[in-house]
């Protein structure tokens, strides 16, 4: 059964950025916001710490500034950066404005946290350690409210429709009814969010699957600084996907991490130790752990921790852990991506009629590495500049459109297993009985292992081989065929991909062959095509205005 659509605007995804975007965009036009799943299953539900921006007394949008670039490691795009901590503070007004409650102390103040490589106290949180969840359920309510929104639930998006190089909507499955549907609209925003789940170990929802990179992709655009993973220290330590999260915040408030034999082992390491930027501590655990086990040790909080984090209180009781007398076993999971879709500060992508915002884009603001809580500001910043700029999206004459076809990346210099095409192309499915089912189980595992293992907090060129080789293989099983293991092979091969070309260390991206900082490959960035792989300086996409 197939059934057509229109919109002005066409979001894809419902956490911050999509309904924000949403929200905002539908001053201008129609808006048809479509999710994969239920309203509120985003990464942006979970979150934990806060929204990082300059409202402190003591603070400035140029000290916040200072710290992304300090934390980005030489690869944040500044002009994004600027906009980002400049914009910030306002947008956190605006979701006061629409009814957020942050935290406040007694006489009404915002009470601002402190998280790791912060200078200044600057995270503002809501519910002590549920910020995600009062601003998804806030964004909700009011996305449910807006005039001239539509919204539809359990709509997968299947792939961009493509014309003349234009992007011109989407076509999606409705899981419910089992219907294909193909949106045709002015502007399409991708607002798919992350990709943890590419990875064995992770603190992202099951959601997560890396859709709009691999969409993206698959359409031709041009994506950015995909190999900065960014592992975060202190999931809760327990064979489980999603791990919970145990929040930097909790570290913010005094907690240390010791190994097994009660040794703390982060003042050895860097001068912040429990708060050196989030890779420096991801790697020193993951050292710790090829010998012991490691653990948080937040008892200095006593009766002080269920009140400021009860999400995560309840989350260690719930597993027989109490924070306020046990230690809190820990180890690294894949939190977040740095790169993404390459998108201008007006979230403008190198197709025409694409914009991405959100934990898909990459506008530089997070380098190399992403300063804590500045991902779901990023969020709301660039949904307001991209709702701003939909209006003025080019038109592009008749919109009859077809898909593109996948295509093969030319790997150049990179190892032959990286070029292999999708063999399924448009028309993925879901798994429809047991059987298939079990195939994309087992394929999920397997390309969370060999990321994991190959592609995880310590690379080589060798290991990265090794994962790009086994994805090839696995491309060649039924499954690939199958969603979402179609898009997750694509999103591992673009990290793996750029892990290889990258042959340094900086940020999130650690390769043990190359243990340093290179100084030639400072402001570099991996930028992946269907063309191949480019290597640009400061992040000077070539692109066509639009
Ligand atoms: P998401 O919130 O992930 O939303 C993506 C949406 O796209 C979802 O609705 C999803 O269902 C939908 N989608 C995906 N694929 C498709 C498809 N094919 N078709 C249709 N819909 C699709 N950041 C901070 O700044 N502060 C924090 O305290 C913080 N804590 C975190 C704690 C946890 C446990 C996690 C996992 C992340 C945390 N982060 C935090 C990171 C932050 O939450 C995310 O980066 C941010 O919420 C991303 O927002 P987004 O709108 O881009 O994507
Ligand atoms: C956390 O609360 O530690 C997560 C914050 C973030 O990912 O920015």
């Amino acid at each position: 059964m197939n059934q057509q659509t229109v919109a002005d605007f066409l979001v894809i995804g419902s956490g911050i950025a999509g309904l924000f975007t949403a929200i905002r965009a539908a001053k201008h036009g129609r808006v048809l916001l479509a999710t994969k799943g239920e309203l509120l299953e985003s990464n942006t539900w979970y979150a934990q710490g806060g929204v990082a921006a300059a409202l402190g007394r003591e603070d400035s949008p140029q000290v916040h500034f200072v710290d992304t670039l300090q934390a980005g490691a030489g690869l944040c795009l500044t002009d994004a950066v600027q906009v980002l901590v400049n914009d910030g503070p306002q947008r956190i007004l605006d979701l006061i404005e629409l009814g957020a409650r942050f935290d406040r102390d007694q006489e009404g103040r915002l009470i601002l946290g402190k998280e790791a490589a912060h200078s200044r106290n600057r995270i503002v949180h809501a519910r002590g350690d549920a910020t995600g969840a009062e601003i998804a359920e806030l964004l909700a309510g009011h996305a449910q409210k807006t005039a001239g929104l539509t919204i539809n639930t359990n709509w997968l998006a299947l792939e961009l429709l493509m014309q003349d190089a234009h992007c011109t909507g989407a076509m999606f499955l409705d899981r419910q009814s089992g219907a294909v549907i193909t949106c045709r609209a002015k502007a399409t925003v991708l607002a798919t969010g992350g990709c943890g789940q590419v990875y064995r170990f992770t603190t992202n929802p099951s959601v997560a699957t890396g859709d709009g990179f691999a969409m993206a992709y698959r359409a031709g655009a041009r994506l950015m600084d995909m190999e900065f993973i960014q592992f975060h220290p202190t999931a809760l330590a327990f064979e489980e996907n999603p791990m919970p999260l145990v929040s930097e915040a909790v570290r913010g408030e005094g907690a240390i991490l010791v190994t097994a034999s009660g040794r703390r082992f982060m003042t050895d390491i860097h001068p912040w130790a429990e708060l050196a930027p989030r890779n420096v501590v991801a790697r020193a655990i993951f050292d710790v752990m090829q010998e012991e086990r490691v653990y948080l040790d937040a008892t200095s909080l006593g009766d002080k921790f269920p009140q400021r984090f009860p999400t995560i209180f309840r989350l260690c009781m719930e597993r027989g852990v109490d924070p306020r007398r046990d230690l809190i076993p820990v180890a690294p999971a894949a939190h977040f991506i740095m790169g993404g879709v390459w998108a201008d500060t007006e979230g403008r992508t190198s197709i025409p009629g694409l914009y991405a915002c959100g934990e898909v884009s990459c506008t530089g603001v997070h380098g190399a590495n992403r300063l804590a809580s500045n991902s779901l500001l990023e969020g709301l910043v660039f949904a307001e500049r991209v709702a701003q700029a939909l209006p003025h999206t080019p038109e592009v004459g008749d919109r009859a459109t077809t898909p593109q076809t996948p295509n093969t990346p030319q790997a150049g210099e990179r190892p032959e297993t990286a070029a292999v095409a999708h063999p399924a192309g448009v028309g993925y499915r879901l798994p429809a009985n047991a059987e298939e089912e079990a195939w994309c189980r087992e394929a999920a595992a397997e390309i969370g292992d060999i990321m994991w293992q190959y592609a995880g907090i310590v690379r080589s060129a060798a290991g990265l081989e090794t994962a790009l080789s086994r994805l090839a293989a696995l491309r060649r099983k039924e499954a690939a065929g199958f969603l979402p293991i179609c898009n997750m092979l694509d999103t591992a091969m673009l990290i793996a991909t750029s892990a290889y070309e990258r042959q340094e260390s900086r940020g999130g991206h650690y390769r043990r062959d190359f243990p340093e900082e290179a100084a030639e490959w400072a402001n570099r960035h991996v930028v992946v095509t269907r063309e191949g792989c480019q290597v640009v300086q400061n992040g000077a996409v070539p692109h066509r205005p639009w």
